[in-house]
């Protein structure tokens, strides 16, 4: 862990208190004028952190950044997803960067943010708005050891943790359209983007790219997808925290993650089946210039939607763009 995430880290561990600069200093061994040092840079990064002669180190307010070492500091792990953090303040697509070093041969669990993307990337080639500072917009990079039938797992993997993440932070109700939407009021406020680079039975590495409108105002959406469209601030009308999200972001995908690599698919696939606005619903699934109808009856060990057409068979789906027909 870095310097600066070790001092985040004790600050935050004291919550209200404070921490001496002599204690810092020994845990860290390093002197006190080189902690003071740091706390200066974290202080010109917008960290609010009080300084008095007996009581020590006080970190009163966080900017509302994202800084890897707080979040490796606040994740507190040194294993699977987060046990490597980058933040950029502005890329084409953190999608891009998470393959990038895959194909550099980095290890899973490394997970990139951007502030802002300049190429932001949705399914179906649909472009991803990201504004600056207003959203999470980030990519994982994974490497599990299924075959690319089993690939749909980790969207729905995705989305559960996202629905989990969002209940448990901005206190909402979010539903799933499958394969890859969270929705609030009927509206979307978190997206998720699966690349995958696979051989025929093997995957070799994939990107979970997940997008979430935290702070986004009404002005930031265009007007066609103002009704489609939302963010957490529009819906609850107050900001969120989005290094506090981030963090429970990616505490709830190590933990999905983790229970489908020990076999436990089937549990998160029953969290995202109650969570699911879809299931039960007679759809439309666009799949290139093909399309199918029928009732999602479910997904399956692979993570498909098993769709019932109107002729009574049973279709695996992994992937396309549903539109609701009637209940
Ligand atoms: C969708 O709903 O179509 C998927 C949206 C995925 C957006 C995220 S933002 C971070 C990552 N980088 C991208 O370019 N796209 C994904």
């Amino acid at each position: 862990m870095t310097i600066d995430a070790q001092i985040l880290g004790a600050l935050r561990a004291v919550g209200e208190g404070a921490v001496s600069g002599a204690d810092l200093a020994q845990r860290l061994g390093m002197t006190r004028a080189a902690v003071w040092a740091r706390i200066e840079d974290l202080r010109r990064l917008g960290y609010d952190i009080t300084a008095s002669p007996h009581g020590g180190y006080r970190l009163v307010a966080a900017p509302d950044l994202l800084h890897a070492d707080d979040l490796l500091a606040r994740l507190e792990t040194t294993s699977g997803i987060g046990r490597d953090i980058r933040v950029f303040r502005e890329t084409e697509s953190t999608n891009d960067v998470a393959d990038k070093l895959a194909r550099d041969g980095v290890k899973e669990g490394v997970v990139i943010f951007a502030e802002t993307q300049t190429g932001g990337r949705g399914r179906l080639g649909r472009k991803w708005l990201s504004p600056a500072n207003k959203g999470l917009w980030f990519s994982v990079l994974l490497r599990p050891p299924w075959s690319p039938q089993d690939s749909s797992r980790l969207t729905i993997l995705g989305a559960t943790a996202t629905a989990r993440a969002l209940r448990e932070i901005a206190r909402c109700s979010p539903e799933v359209k499958w394969p890859n939407d969270i929705l609030l009021r009927g509206r979307k406020v978190a997206g998720i983007l699966l690349e995958l680079a696979a051989e025929t039975d093997r995957i070799r590495h994939a990107v979970l790219g997940i997008g979430v409108d935290v702070n986004l105002t009404p002005d930031d959406f265009p007007a066609e997808l103002r009704s489609l469209a939302t963010s957490l601030r529009i819906e609850l009308g107050r900001p969120v925290d989005r290094a506090t999200l981030a963090v429970a972001l990616l505490r709830e995908l190590q933990t999905d993650y983790q229970r489908t690599l020990n076999g436990q698919f089937e549990a998160v696939a029953m969290e995202w089946e109650s969570l699911c606005s879809t299931l039960g619903q007679y759809v439309s699934i666009r799949i290139g210039d093909r399309t199918i109808e029928g009732r999602a009856e479910a997904v399956d060990g692979g993570g498909a939607l098993l769709l019932r057409t109107e002729h009574g068979r049973l279709e695996r789906i992994s992937g396309g763009d549903v539109t609701l027909r009637r209940s």
